[in-house]
């Protein structure tokens, strides 16, 4: 069976700690880090923006898994990319009628391709763009906060994603995920788990990041 990738949100994390925070969860077992950039326009929150990307590429080696939750989101491939970004995610909502043309502006940067659906957005509109992304990332609470409850009608999705993917791609899902929700994703297809309020409101990182797979 291949492995679980779990990508922990630093959303949850302490800023003020950030690096350290970092070493932590590379320590605990944590595959990926994952970083939500949130504009304020997209998302009714803001967050974390490029120079903090570059800060953080600087004190790690973990794959930079960033998640752009803002519009127009072609402008900002190329920073994010130049920041050390080794996913760029970003929304089909935000790019809906240019979205083949924004994955091939990442993949031209030489990063992997991330294409990610809110909870209200049918899957089977994204199958089109399959076949050029490596990885799906399905949100499983609407996107802007940390620390939401699951919404299980959204996990239905992991399979008709799977059914029309390549073999080899990272199905992703994103909010309140925990060491139940995690199993019901696995069992339906998903290969990667984002975390965050769940992984750093425990004291021991390592038997959470366990707990999920
Ligand atoms: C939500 C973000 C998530 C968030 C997950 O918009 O995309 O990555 O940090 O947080 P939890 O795991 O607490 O639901
Ligand atoms: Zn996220």
């Amino acid at each position: 069976m291949k492995k679980i990738i779990i990508s922990p949100s630093i959303l949850s994390a302490d800023f003020a700690n950030l690096a350290q925070e970092i070493d932590f969860i590379g320590k605990a077992g944590a595959d990926w880090v994952h970083i939500d950039v949130m504009d304020g326009h997209f998302v009714p929150n803001i967050t974390i923006g490029v120079p903090v990307v570059k800060s953080i590429r600087k004190v790690t080696d973990l794959v930079l898994d960033t998640h752009l939750m803002i519009e127009n989101p072609e402008d900002y491939i190329e920073p994010f990319a130049e920041a050390g970004s080794d996913i760029l995610t970003i929304h089909y909502e935000a790019c809906a009628d240019r979205v083949g043309d924004v994955i091939q502006k990442i993949k031209e940067k030489g990063v992997k391709a991330g294409l990610s659906i809110k909870p209200k957005t049918d899957a089977r509109e994204i199958i089109p763009y399959l076949g050029n992304v490596d990885l799906v990332l399905i949100m499983t609470v609407e996107p802007g906060f940390g620390g939401q409850e699951f919404i299980h009608d959204c996990a239905l999705k992991i399979p008709v994603i799977k059914e029309n993917s390549p073999e080899d791609m990272i199905i992703q899902v994103d909010g309140g995920i925990n060491n139940l929700t995690s199993k019901i994703c696995i069992s339906l297809g998903a290969n990667s788990l984002v975390a965050g309020s769940y992984i750093f409101g425990q004291k021991d990182y390592r038997q959470a990041i366990e707990s999920l797979r």
